[in-house]
């Protein structure tokens, strides 16, 4: 479907050195740790962390009442707190999406300029302007997009929810633009058969898993599960054993019988399927091979701008805060809100 359509041509995507901080001694590491709580503590503030951010971060979260979670859990938590502050350790359209649900409190992120390829590959303008041309398509965006597109959309999606959202619409007939991922879109529509037209961005992250370098580690592990996140190449997705939301991946760690898993997503994941399966072993999937350039080598590099000492610098100095138009609040909530209703109608579904 999307083979006919012409898109408009997309930015450069400048894809920045994965951040290199400081090495602390321990004590070092545990007087900052000491600083941020007492900082989260008297700013009335809670941590949002995503599972890609680094274990110090998620640790932190999880021992001063805030949450580790994707994309979407870390949405509908915000909603659910008295805290007056949310600090979203992630990338920017994490701290949006939780700005645009709760306009009445202050969101502060590590670093504001945490942006994400696949938010970069879609330009508000040129895309309103796409889906202008469209206009018996429902659009549906993924949430790793800026305020201003899904400001123009009629649903927002994670991955955690994209696949009952998009089987809902093909079976209400509905035709779709679906944007910025053309795999996690390609992957939907093969699962649904939905009718898609699929914008041409893709997660410089995922990219990189190679196939060949995948079978071949493989046939020295031919009793690991392969798990894999779907924004990842049909040709990864093609060798998974499971394909889901970084939530879905983690519990599958947990809950299969298997001893090994080879994991195709960012390495931050790590910590968590380790937390929850110490006994079992994670082996990385491959980013090198033929062809390949290896930029991001399974790390996020917008991700990795999260650190203890950004985080304390943002609590420190009220840097980094999150502001998002009112106007354009006021029609991106919409489509957020239609997922999280959605969500909570078909949970357990
Ligand atoms: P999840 O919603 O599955 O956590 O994914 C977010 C993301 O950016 C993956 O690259
Ligand atoms: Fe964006 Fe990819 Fe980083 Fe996720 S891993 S935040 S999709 S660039």
């Amino acid at each position: 479907m999307s083979d006919n359509v012409q898109f408009p041509e997309l930015p450069r995507i400048e894809v920045p050195e994965h951040p290199v901080w400081p090495e602390l001694a321990r004590e070092e590491k545990e007087a900052l740790v000491a600083k941020i709580k007492e900082q989260l503590r008297r700013q009335n503030a809670v941590l949002v962390a995503h599972y890609y951010t680094s274990s110090d971060l998620q640790e932190l979260a999880e021992e001063t009442g805030g949450c580790v979670a994707d994309s979407l859990e870390m949405a509908r938590f915000g909603s659910h707190q008295d805290a007056r502050t949310l600090v979203v350790a992630g990338v920017r359209f994490m701290g949006e999406t939780a700005k645009i649900l709760n306009p009445e409190k202050r969101v502060l992120m590590p670093d504001t300029r945490a942006t994400c390829s696949l938010d970069e590959a879609c330009p508000a303008e040129s895309f309103a302007e796409f889906c202008d041309q469209h206009p018996d398509h429902t659009v549906v965006v993924y949430a790793n997009t800026s305020a201003r597109v899904k400001a123009r959309s009629d649903w927002v999606v994670t991955s955690a929810i994209a696949l009952p959202i998009v089987r809902h619409l093909a079976e209400r007939g509905e035709k779709i633009i679906w944007a910025p991922d053309k795999h996690l879109g390609r992957y939907i529509q093969d699962q649904t058969g939905a009718e898609m037209i699929l914008w041409p961005g893709t997660c410089v992250v995922h990219e990189e898993f190679k196939a060949v370098a995948l079978k071949r580690i493989l046939r020295l592990h031919p009793e690991a599960a392969v798990l894999v996140h779907p924004e990842s190449p049909a040709e990864i997705i093609a060798l998974a054993d499971v394909v889901g939301s970084t939530t879905a991946l983690i519990k599958a760690v947990a809950s299969m019988p298997h001893r090994e898993f080879i994991v195709a997503t960012d390495k931050g994941i790590f910590h968590k399927m380790q937390q929850v399966a110490p006994d079992k072993t994670l082996i990385e999937a491959p980013t090198l091979g033929v062809g390949a350039t290896c930029q991001a080598c399974a790390e996020c590099p917008w991700m990795g701008m999260n650190s203890l000492q950004s985080l304390l610098h943002v609590l420190e100095t009220g840097e980094h805060e999150i502001h998002v138009d009112p106007e354009i609040r006021e029609k991106a909530v919409l489509p957020i809100r239609r997922m999280l209703d959605f969500a909570e109608q078909h949970k357990g579904a």
